[in-house]
């Protein structure tokens, strides 16, 4: 009986650690290889609709990128790409 919940133990205890160490270099290559579409497409939402690349000028965009950075908690990254998106679809 001790035998066996011991290999159960060892066999999650596996899963757990391969899940994690899997998980942890395919998220980070993801975000990384994630368009500017895509981005503002997860993230403008959270709060408030997203709003559609039409509804501002490029200059408008430049400052709205600035002031949702901060708000959406985006590295510079992230808000470059999602601004670059935007000002090319309006
Ligand atoms: C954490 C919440 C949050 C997230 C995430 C967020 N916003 Fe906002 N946004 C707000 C709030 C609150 C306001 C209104 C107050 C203000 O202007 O600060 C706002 C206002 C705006 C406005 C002005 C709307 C208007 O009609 O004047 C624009 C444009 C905008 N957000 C774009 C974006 C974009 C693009 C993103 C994604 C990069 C984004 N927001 C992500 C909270 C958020």
């Amino acid at each position: 009986m001790k035998k066996i919940s011991t290999a159960i133990f060892g066999i999650g205890l596996f899963i757990v650690l391969a899940a994690m160490l899997s998980n942890g270099c395919t998220a980070s290559a993801a975000v990384a290889e994630k368009s500017g579409s895509q981005l503002w497409g997860e993230n403008c939402l959270r709060c408030h609709n997203s709003p559609s690349p039409g509804s501002f000028s490029d200059a408008q965009w430049e400052v709205v990128g600035m002031h949702m950075e901060s708000r959406a908690n985006l590295t510079s990254d992230e808000t470059a790409k999602i601004v670059e998106f935007l000002k090319s679809a309006n």
